[in-house]
Formats: C-alpha cells, sequence, structure tokens
C-alpha cells in the first residue's frame, strides 16, 4: 500500500520556499556568515582549485570538463560559493542554484559526483568559518547551507526523472509508486 503523502504535494515554485524554510537559520546565524562574506571572496580561489583538481584527477570527472573555458568555471563556481555569505536564503537563492543543479544534469552528469565534491567545499567553508568572532556557531550555520546545497542537486535530478516518468506513465501518483518500487 502507498499513501499519499503531504510533501508530494509541494510542486514547482513551492519547493523553493519549502527548501528555503527548511534550512531553519537563526538571525545570528545569517549575520555571522554576512559577515565571513570578505573571507569567503578571499580564499574562494583555493577552493575553487581544489575543486577543480579533484575533478581533474579522475577520468570519468575530467572528462566533462575538456574543452571547457576553465577561468570561467572557476569564476562561476567561487561566485556559487561566495553567495553561501551573502546571507540572502530565500526561494531566489533556491532558484538560481536549482538552475545550476538543472545544468548538471543536462550535461549528464551523474548526482553522485557534485555531492561527492561538498567534503572539499565544506571543508573551505569551515576554515572560513574558524576565523569569525563564534567559529562554532558559524560552523553550524555554514553546515546548514551545504545540507541545503546538497538537497537542491537531488532535488533538480529527482525533478527531471519525475517528470519523464508522468510523461512516460500519464500520472504522477502511478510514476512515484513506479519510484517507491511499488508495482
Ligand atoms: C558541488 C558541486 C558543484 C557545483 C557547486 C558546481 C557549480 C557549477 C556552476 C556554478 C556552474 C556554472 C553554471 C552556469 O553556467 O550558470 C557549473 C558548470 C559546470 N559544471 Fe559544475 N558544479 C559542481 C559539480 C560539478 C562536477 C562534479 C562536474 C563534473 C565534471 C561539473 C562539471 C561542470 C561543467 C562541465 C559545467 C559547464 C556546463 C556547460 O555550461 O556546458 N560540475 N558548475
Amino acid at each position: 500500500m502507498s499513501e499519499e503523502r503531504k510533501s508530494w504535494q509541494i510542486k514547482d515554485e513551492a519547493i523553493y520556499q519549502d527548501l528555503a524554510q527548511m534550512m531553519d537559520l537563526e538571525n545570528e546565524e545569517i549575520e555571522l556568515l554576512k559577515e565571513l562574506k570578505p573571507e569567503a571572496e578571499n580564499r574562494s580561489r583555493e577552493m575553487t582549485e581544489d575543486f577543480y583538481s579533484r575533478l581533474f584527477a579522475h577520468d570519468t570527472t575530467k572528462e566533462y570538463l575538456e574543452g571547457k573555458d576553465m577561468e570561467h568555471l572557476h569564476n562561476m563556481i567561487g561566485e556559487w560559493f561566495v553567495e553561501i555569505f551573502k546571507g540572502e536564503y530565500n526561494e531566489d537563492y533556491v532558484r538560481r542554484r536549482l538552475r545550476i543543479g538543472q545544468i548538471h544534469v543536462e550535461i549528464g552528469l551523474p548526482v553522485r559526483y557534485p555531492i561527492a565534491m561538498m567534503d572539499i567545499i565544506t571543508n573551505h567553508g569551515e576554515q572560513i568559518a574558524e576565523t569569525s568572532r563564534d567559529p562554532a556557531k558559524a560552523k553550524a550555520a555554514f553546515r546548514k547551507a551545504i545540507a541545503l546545497d546538497v538537497a537542491i542537486f537531488n532535488q533538480a535530478y529527482e525533478d527531471k526523472q519525475l517528470k519523464h516518468l508522468v510523461e512516460l506513465v500519464g500520472n504522477e501518483r502511478l510514476a512515484r509508486r513506479l519510484l517507491q518500487g511499488i508495482q
């Protein structure tokens, strides 16, 4: 037996709000992250160097980067990183980041690769948080933001799978049942 779930009713634009709310950031945590923005800007190149070093070290990920303008990609992911410290975790924030997730769906990249990169981002984020006037709280805040990014990447992939399955089988309830493994 499969039940209807409240989360199944949350669709399209409402997902942005749902995810933004899940973050549960306190005002003080937002303040701490904002204060760290200049430090994040200073360190973002170091983060992106580590990031692409790992991707270039593996044939399975390197393949996607061949022929790409790497300077542009360093800048793009650098901006994505610094945005974590802007203190505006609203629907637009989620929408922009979901679009970035979708770009990865569209290049045929398995979701495990972006998610496997989150430790590099977390490592740099935590080093930045260490320079805060309240390192423990700043780290906790940063981890919430990264949890949201993991959720967003997954959401981008799941949206696409569900959309195609709904097109194939004709209705969403059946598609969800199939994804659950119920025939
Ligand atoms: C936490 C993980 C990741 C983040 C935050 C991230 C972020 C980004 C951003 C911000 C862009 C620019 C999007 C735009 O044009 O607006 C981008 C593009 C791209 N990313 Fe990632 N990325 C991640 C993981 C990966 C991985 C694992 C690969 C595998 C090699 C990858 C390959 C690419 C490629 C090839 C593009 C260029 C797509 C195109 O325009 O053709 N990314 N990424």
